[in-house]
């Protein structure tokens, strides 16, 4: 994958904006609540090449895909036009899958506004939309010809939007073999929304997944690292209907695998302490919500038959930044982990 199409602006986002609107064959997606956020850089696109999105995991469904593609034809956007997505990780998925379909492929490039997109939503080619009973089942792969990083736009995310994508970050910090989670533990709170820090921790994880990704860009390899905590994570969300955020649900996630791998002698008790440290850190979750565990390992044995093998090629730690992906870790393992982690009381 080609790094270049990565770019770090450094300016503000009306003037990246008004720069890619001066572009006519660009045509912008937008997230409603970024637009409400900074509505000097949106102001800057003309109101006949722009089409609005509205916000949250609840509207990433096929729904809004054909209202957008609906929106699309009546504004006679043409096979030869950009599609634009500003906003968060919705946005990146919703607009790549569109622009994926709209005359068989029409070009998209991203500009990513969330913590979690910059880090991850809008790196590699995985796009999709929710089917009412389960997170992502409709997607495709399909690259961007470019994802513009204005790391300013994040200056007006929520604390608990931009504190969530650290579940995705965490994640990164234990599967990419650097010292990187050694750096999220030196971190002080305060530092959090500094541009110099957010551009260390975007940069890390950008290159860190495209290096990840490398000749898998298609990500048809289902065990791979990268899909640490996940396996939890999304039956997390359908089952509580998105009240958790994706990185919260991946904290989660993590959490569960590292009791796995703890029980396993795979990380020692002082590890298990330290991730569940950094997650607390962030003010991520640390343990399932009780009413998920009675359906954890339903899901899991699902993922089992839906990705056509027998083994769940489960994640989980061996140190801290190291993972191994085990193929002799059943669903009732994992589900016995989460119960267990879910009846117990939260650190005072
Ligand atoms: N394709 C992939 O590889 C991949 C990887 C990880 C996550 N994801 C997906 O990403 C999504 C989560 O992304 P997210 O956390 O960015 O969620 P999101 O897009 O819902 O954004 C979170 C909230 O922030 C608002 N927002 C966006 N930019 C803002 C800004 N600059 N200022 C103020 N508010 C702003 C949004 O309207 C929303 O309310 C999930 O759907 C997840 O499945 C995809």
């Amino acid at each position: 994958m080609d790094r270049s199409f990565y770019r770090f602006i450094q300016g503000s986002l009306a003037d990246h904006v008004a720069t890619l609107a001066a572009q006519r064959e660009n045509f912008f997606i937008v997230d409603s609540n970024l637009a409400l956020a900074h509505p000097e850089a949106i102001s800057a696109i003309p109101a006949a090449r722009s089409l609005s999105l509205p916000p949250g995991e609840i509207n990433k469904n096929i729904v809004t895909l054909q209202t957008l593609l609906d929106a699309l034809r009546e504004a006679k956007v043409s096979r030869r036009a950009r599609l634009i997505g500003i906003g968060g990780g919705v946005t990146t998925d919703l607009v790549g899958l569109l622009g994926s379909l709209y005359f068989r492929g029409i070009e998209v490039a991203y500009v990513p506004t969330t913590m979690l997109a910059m880090v991850d939503a809008a790196i590699g080619g995985k796009v999709a939309v929710n089917h009412p009973r389960q997170k992502n089942l409709i997607g495709a792969f399909y690259h961007p010809v470019g994802v513009d990083l204005v790391l300013a736009a994040t200056a007006t995310q929520l604390t608990r939007d931009h504190y969530g994508a650290y579940g995705e970050i965490i994640k990164m910090a234990m599967v990419d073999q650097t010292d990187f989670f050694r750096r999220l533990e030196e971190v002080h709170v305060s530092e959090l929304r500094d541009l110099r820090w957010i551009e260390e921790v975007v940069h890390h994880c950008v290159l860190s997944k495209l290096r990840l990704l490398g000749d898998n860009c298609f990500e048809r390899d289902l065990s791979r690292e990268l899909n640490f905590g996940h396996s939890i994570a999304h039956p997390v969300e359908d089952i509580t209907g998105f009240s958790l955020s994706h990185g919260e649900a991946v904290a989660v996630g993590i959490a569960v695998a590292t009791r796995v791998a703890r029980q396993r002698s795979f990380v020692s008790d002082g590890e298990e302490y330290r991730i569940n440290a950094l997650l607390a850190k962030f003010g991520l979750p640390q343990r399932p919500p009780v009413a998920t565990v009675q359906h954890i390992r339903n899901h899991l044995e699902r993922l089992i038959l839906q990705r056509g093998g027998d083994t769940l090629h489960y994640v989980v730690p061996v140190g801290l930044g190291r993972v191994k992906v085990c193929d002799d870790i059943s669903p009732s393992e994992v589900s016995e982990a989460a119960r267990q982690l879910a009846s117990e009381k939260s650190p005072a």
